[in-house]
């Protein structure tokens, strides 16, 4: 024949299962529910007394209590309870403005509050209710029911508590997935660049360099973060067309004879080839800013879109003669502008096995009597006010046998 279940006040050991707090990967400690902190307010010390030995009968010995009303707002706030017994009429305070109080505090807005009261007015109780009461209790308290319901409260408590650290675990393994997802984009995009270069005698600094060089310039003209970021990594890769380039043509030591220039410039096209079957769209469509002439917004595309217009339009010269399209002005993409005079005063500026750097004015002189005609002057205005940084990355990616090309201090 079945019985009924033992009350909790006479089973103290049965409440020990779900603790408070807990959460699988957390590391904030697992609470037992009846290690749960119990705060007591009321301004009758006797009925403080009173609940509190009612639970103690009951296996709970995590109390806060207070008797001083006036201050019991501060007392809650600086105890941080795991359920609340609240009085309602009391000298000095009402404990509805103090839950409305709570309720507006971030830490406060689930805690679990039991109403103690004597009143048995419904507008009361409605009040309450509406401010996140849990249960209420009316005094003086049956200590058969105290129990139970604070165990209850306490269990929910542990469900909120493993809910909140189930979510911030979630975030925290997302954040870290998306940084991992970011580092190996960075790092594939840089093989790749990388990959190029090498084929062309490089060590791969050249194109970190333009890809720094870029970033510092987007960063001048004041353009979002995101598109400095993103115009770093793609710039990265603008002469990934190389990589199709015939040996024979590439490393050909000397002057290259016209037919063969022309197989090299095809380097933009290729390039362009390799990039865009990865974009969303070739960009034509994106919406631009009147001003900036950067896409407005981010979206999964935009590094990629970035990359396949620079590998298509690095040799593009503002007044009309480059290649490989002859467009001027500003119908040159932005990004193509930009990483022009990244790549022209890296390929001045650097040693390579067949040639000495060029002196750091004399790379200035170069880049100003190109004004308006290779490069747009806006453009080369953002470069010249980027130059004290400039100089920290060429200093920090120096080539291994540029030994003379640090940069002059002297002479910027
Ligand atoms: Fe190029």
């Amino acid at each position: 024949m079945p019985t009924s279940p033992p009350s909790a006040a006479q089973t103290p050991q049965s409440q020990t299962a779900l603790p408070l707090a807990a959460a699988s990967t957390s590391a904030a400690r697992p609470v037992e529910v009846l290690d749960g902190k119990i705060m007591i307010v009321d301004h009758e010390p006797v009925n403080v007394l009173v609940a509190k030995k009612h639970l103690q009968a009951a296996g709970y010995s995590n109390f806060e209590t207070t008797v001083d009303t006036a201050n019991a707002l501060q007392s809650i706030i600086a105890a941080g309870p795991d359920v609340l017994l609240l009085d309602v009429n009391m000298p000095n305070a009402n404990g509805i403005e103090i839950l409305r109080e709570l309720r507006n505090r971030p830490g406060f807005r689930h805690l679990p509050v039991l109403i103690l009261t004597a009143n048995d007015d419904a507008s009361v109780k409605l009040s309450c209710l509406e401010l996140g009461a849990t249960d209420f209790l009316i005094k003086p308290v049956d200590p058969m029911e105290l129990a139970p319901r604070v165990r209850n409260a306490l269990q929910n408590k542990c469900f909120q508590d493993q809910l909140q650290h189930h979510t911030e675990d979630l975030e925290e393994t997302i954040q870290q997935r998306t940084a991992d997802l970011e580092r190996s984009r960075r790092e594939v995009i840089y093989c790749l660049a990388r990959a190029a270069e090498l084929r062309d005698n490089d060590t791969g600094n050249h194109v970190i360099r333009v890809g720094r060089f870029a970033g510092l310039i987007a960063g001048q003209l004041g353009l979002p973060d995101w598109y400095v970021e993103d115009i770093e990594l793609a710039a990265q890769l603008h002469d990934v067309g190389k990589i199709a380039v015939p040996d024979a043509i590439l490393l050909k030591p000397g002057r290259l004879m016209p037919s063969e220039f022309a197989v090299i410039q095809t380097h933009v096209k290729l390039g362009h080839q390799i990039i865009k079957p990865h974009t969303i769209n070739d960009g034509s469509s994106r919406r631009r800013s009147s001003y900036e002439e950067c896409p407005i917004e981010r979206d999964s595309g935009s590094l990629m879109r970035l990359a396949a217009s620079i590998t298509q339009t690095h040799h593009e010269k503002f007044d009309g003669s480059g290649y490989p399209l002859g467009l001027a002005g500003e119908d040159i993409p932005l990004e193509g502008r930009i990483t022009a005079v990244a790549d022209v005063y890296d390929a001045l500026a650097s040693e390579r096995p067949y040639k000495k750097p060029m002196p750091r004015e004399k790379c200035f002189s170069i880049l100003e009597e190109s004004r308006g005609s290779h490069f747009d002057p806006r453009v080369l205005d953002a470069f010249f006010a980027a130059v004290p940084e400039i100089l920290k990355v060429q200093a920090e990616y120096r080539d291994h046998y540029n030994h003379d090309a640090a940069p002059d201090a002297g002479s910027a």
